[in-house]
């Protein structure tokens, strides 16, 4: 049995079980803190940093979807420091990803007075469209390296483990082992890693070529081609 905590987000009052999260402790009384890399059936890494508060007695920002609230605890979720935080957080991912799909992160860019041209000297990271089977595809100029997708293959769902990080810093990307096409590794196009993906950067390969403009049955003529010929496999030589 747990040990409920009281603490105050806000100048409010909130008490909680132990082991909640100031992300959770402030929903619980209807007070939003923005995420982005979060999700609610994934593991949480604290990675995008979107979410941060202030803790009184906290030499530096908290992100409230990893920190666990404790007793008397004061929390306050949209200081002008926190604001600054967030929209620089925003503006340095407009700099170098392609967010043009994702609605969440274009709203809060509204929400936060982002200005999309802060950094004019940042490199946006270059991927070409990875389509190497006929299920989904994978378009890394759009990813915003959230981790979702690298979960729910991994521990958090599927134990799959066909994708992770790969490379360090500014060249960090997602990938397979070796860079091997997805139809060579153990993927199992279940479909969850598409399923979390916030930004457009995974995207089933039926919708992207209708946004393409082809036609469905262009479409299903496509698709049901390439699949047979990846499943054939090479013939033994005599
Ligand atoms: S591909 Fe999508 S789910 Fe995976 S890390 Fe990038 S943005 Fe996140
Ligand atoms: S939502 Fe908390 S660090 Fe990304």
């Amino acid at each position: 049995m747990t040990d409920d905590i009281t603490l105050t987000i806000d100048e409010r009052p909130v008490t909680v079980p132990e082991g909640t999260t100031i992300l959770q402790a402030a929903k619980s009384v209807g007070i939003n803190i923005p995420t982005i890399c979060y999700h609610e059936f994934c593991t949480s890494n604290g990675l995008c940093r979107i979410c941060v508060v202030e803790v009184e007695g906290s030499r530096t920002l908290v992100p409230a979807c990893v920190a666990k609230v404790s007793q008397d605890m004061v929390v306050r979720t949209r200081t002008p420091r926190v604001v600054n935080a967030r929209r620089t957080i925003l503006e340095m991912l407009n700099a170098s990803v392609d967010l043009s799909e994702d609605e969440n992160i274009q709203d809060l860019m509204h929400e936060y007075a982002a200005d999309e041209a802060r950094f004019p000297l940042a490199e946006p990271r270059q991927h070409a469209i990875l389509d190497d089977n006929p299920m989904y595809i994978r378009d890394y100029a759009k990813c915003i390296l959230c981790w979702r997708c690298v979960q729910v293959c991994a521990d958090d769902a599927q134990y799959t483990y066909a994708i992770n990080f790969s490379g360090r810093g500014y060249h960090t990307s997602i990938s397979t082992y070796y860079d091997l096409p997805l139809t060579e590794t153990t993927c199992v196009f279940c479909g969850q890693c598409v399923g979390v993906c916030p930004t457009g950067a995974l995207k089933p390969k039926r919708e992207w070529l209708m946004e393409l403009g082809y036609t469905p049955d262009q479409i299903m003529q496509m698709t049901r081609t390439e699949r047979k010929s990846r499943m054939r496999r090479p013939q033994a030589s005599a």
